[in-house]
């Protein structure tokens, strides 16, 4: 068997080589040499544990063929069998390397009740958090000598920019995910002498491009990415540290309803030069409409709100006549949440002009701050809003994604608050020397 594997890993690929986390991805800047590691990677795994199933992902098939397929065809020639129409690898030791690939939303199923002891997502910001979900429930193992595990590459940007800086930038984790299982290896294309020394143009290319890529491709900055929609968006200007709000500004909420799908509300403040500030959320899913109802009513103690806006959809009939638990009825969603204390006002859902009117907030007013602010506590709309890119077919629209409370900030904005105007409280004093005209009313106001 004559193996021709060129090359010795830099320190970080060594490092992605030696994790055994249960997820390790391994990204950040352009030509790090992520895509090697992976293909390297996944042939060790290979060569050293028999009979190991392994699947290669990239989004597409000529992307696949390209990073994959083409160079494993090379270096894996007298020592794997490559069976073109499975797209499989198969070693003398048993071992099998699927190269697969997902382009459409259910593409993803064929692995269904598949198998994998590993799993290697190549770019993995051009899989939805869906499509990752699903996969990682095939990545599972019988044997006792190894734990399953899977292996991301990942560039900032795409529609699976938020699901990856969520689990290995921020690290902010969801029920069920267990921060020990995640680990994050950063890649700098200083990484990859190989590179440097074959074409020293490469990062002079990089250091070309616009600041919002150079920021990405470059330095591997994950606040901003290719293909961002909301580049305005400044987590220095637009969020700020909690304050009390003065009981007299106008408050409103909105909600983007969801069961599977999160349900997003938000609470919102008006000032008086009609900056708008969001000061509370809540994001759940799988809460029935009456305790999201509850929820809301609690959660607002005896704030005055004045009203809420929510997804027109709410108003939907069900056919079936709705009943909850706590016994409210309703042919709608709206109505179980008029029952359950939430009078609801239909939003103006007009995507694309409300963006724009987001957009509008984002920027600067007169003295210097954004017309809308956010309260730090909100940590979803922090999170999402900026993650938003551009739809591939409309321009001036963004992906559909995770756009639940940015789809509730649009609807609050889009109400057109109106400005919060400090009541005057007149004092009346008794005035004894009152004209005749005055002498119905001695009371002088000022
Ligand atoms: N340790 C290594 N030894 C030899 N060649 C390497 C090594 N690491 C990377 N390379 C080569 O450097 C080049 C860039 O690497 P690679 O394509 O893996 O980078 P990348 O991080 O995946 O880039 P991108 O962000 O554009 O996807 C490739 O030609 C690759 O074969
Ligand atoms: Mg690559």
């Amino acid at each position: 068997m004559i193996l021709t594997l060129k090359g010795l890993p830099n320190p970080r690929q060594a490092e992605f080589f030696c994790s055994t986390a249960r997820h390790t991805a391994y990204g950040g800047a352009r030509g790090g040499g992520k895509s090697w590691a992976m293909r390297r990677k996944m042939v060790l795994l290979a060569l050293s544990y028999p009979e190991i199933n392994i699947l290669i992902l990239r989004r597409t098939l000529p992307e696949l063929r390209e990073n994959h397929v083409i160079p494993l065809l090379k270096e894996l020639k007298d020592v794997a069998k490559y069976n073109a129409t499975e797209r499989v690898f198969r070693f003398p030791n048993g071992s099998r390397i699927k190269l697969g690939y997902c382009d459409g939303a259910n593409d993803i199923y064929q692995y269904q009740g598949q198998e994998y002891d590993v799993i290697g997502m190549e770019e993995a910001t051009h899989f939805t958090e869906e499509q990752m979900q699903f996969l990682t429930t095939c990545n599972r193992t019988t044997r006792m000598d190894f734990s399953p595990r899977m292996y991301y590459t990942c560039n900032p940007g795409n529609i699976g920019h938020e699901w990856v800086k969520r689990l290995f930038i921020d690290r902010q984790f969801e029920h069920g995910e267990s921060p020990d299982d995640y680990t994050f290896i950063p890649a700098r294309v200083w990484d990859n002498d190989v590179l440097l020394k074959a074409d020293p143009d490469y990062v002079k290319q990089l250091e070309k491009l616009p600041e919002e890529l150079r920021r990405a491709h470059l330095d591997g900055d994950w606040d901003v990415h290719a293909g961002q929609y909301f580049r305005e968006f400044s987590r220095q200007k637009h969020v700020v540290a909690p304050f009390d709000i003065p009981s007299w500004w106008k408050k409103f909420r909105s909600i983007d309803w969801g069961y599977n799908d999160p349900c997003a509300v938000l609470w919102h403040a008006v000032d008086s030069d009609g900056r708008v500030f969001t000061y509370r959320e809540l994001y759940v899913r799988e809460m029935r409409a009456d305790v999201v109802a509850k929820k809301i009513v609690e959660l607002s103690g005896n704030e005055n709100i004045s009203y809420t806006v929510s997804s027109p959809d709410m108003w939907q009939k069900r056919g079936a006549i709705l009943k909850s638990e706590g016994g409210f009825e309703g042919e709608c969603i709206a109505e179980m949440f008029m029952h359950g204390g939430v009078a609801l006002t239909p939003a103006d859902n007009s995507r694309v002009a409300g963006w724009q009117r987001v957009r509008s907030f984002l920027a600067d007013a007169p003295d210097g701050k954004p017309y809308w602010q956010c309260f730090d506590v909100c940590s979803n709309l922090i999170r999402t809003l900026p993650a938003l890119i551009y739809d591939r077919n409309n321009r001036e629209d963004c992906a559909d994604g995770n756009d639940h409370a940015p789809e509730s900030l649009r609807y609050a904005l889009m109400s057109r608050p109106m400005k919060s105007i400090m009541p005057v409280y007149k004092k009346k004093v008794y005035d004894p020397l009152a004209t005749d005209e005055k002498y119905t009313n001695r009371f002088m106001e000022f």
